[in-house]
C-alpha cells in the first residue's frame, strides 16, 4: 500500500525558494510513496481558549486530520532570525494538540533548510529538530541538509542541476530509509 508524505514548506510567500527546492525533491520519491504538499499559511495563531470543544477553529480540524493521513514529513523551510519561521512553529504546536492526540507522534521526519545566504539555515535545521525531539519523530541525520546560496542553485525555471539532484535523491533515500523502519 502506497505511503503518503507530507511536504510542509516554511515559507508562506509566492515565489518562496524553499518550495522550489521542495518542487525538486517530490519527483524523487519512489513510486510507493506519494508526497502532498499541506499547507499551513491559513491557521490561526495557536490559542488554547479557542481550542475547546465547540470553538475549534476549522483550520485547525483540518490540518489535524490531513496530518493523520501521513506517514511522514518532509519539512523544508527557511531560517528566520536564526530560527524557524513563526507560521511553521504555529503548525508545529496546533498539530501537538490536543494533549495526547498529536498527530505527529512517531511520524518519521526529514529536515530541509533552505537560504540565500552562506549559513544555510543551520539555526533554523536545528531549532526544529529540537521541537521534534520533544514530539517523538525520528528524524533523518545524515545526509545533513543545509542549502546555502539557493539563489545561485536554481536555474530560470525552477530546477537544480544534475549534481544537485543526485544529492537530493540522497537525501530523499535516507528518508526512504527511515520510513521503512517504522
Ligand atoms: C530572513 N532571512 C534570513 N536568512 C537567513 O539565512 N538567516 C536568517 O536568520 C534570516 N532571517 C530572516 C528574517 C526574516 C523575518 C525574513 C523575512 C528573512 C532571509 C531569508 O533567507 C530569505 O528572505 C529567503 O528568501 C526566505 O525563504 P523563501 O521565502 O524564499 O523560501
Amino acid at each position: 500500500m502506497s505511503k503518503k508524505i507530507a511536504v510542509i514548506v516554511g515559507s508562506l510567500r509566492k515565489g518562496a525558494y524553499t518550495r522550489q527546492i521542495a518542487n525538486n525533491l517530490v519527483p524523487l520519491f519512489p513510486e510507493d510513496y506519494v508526497p502532498e504538499f499541506v499547507e499551513i499559511g491559513d491557521l490561526p495563531l495557536y490559542n488554547e481558549d479557542i481550542d475547546v470543544e465547540g470553538k475549534t477553529p476549522e483550520e485547525y480540524t483540518k490540518f489535524r486530520n490531513k496530518m493523520k493521513e501521513m506517514s511522514g514529513v518532509l519539512f523544508v523551510t527557511p531560517e528566520y532570525n536564526r530560527s524557524i519561521p513563526g507560521g511553521l512553529k504555529n503548525a508545529i504546536d496546533v498539530g501537538s494538540r490536543p494533549y495526547g492526540e498529536s498527530i505527529w507522534d512517531k511520524k518519521p521526519a526529514a529536515i530541509v533548510s533552505v537560504s540565500p545566504g552562506a549559513i544555510s539555515g543551520f539555526g533554523a535545521n536545528h531549532i526544529l529538530r529540537q521541537s521534534l525531539v520533544f514530539l517523538n519523530m525520528p528524524v533523518v541525520q545524515q545526509p545533513e541538509a543545509y542549502l546555502g546560496n539557493v539563489t545561485n542553485m536554481l536555474d530560470q525555471d525552477g530546477k537544480v542541476s544534475e549534481g544537485t539532484t543526485t544529492f537530493f535523491q540522497s537525501i530523499v533515500d535516507s528518508f526512504v530509509d527511515l520510513l521503512n523502519r517504522y
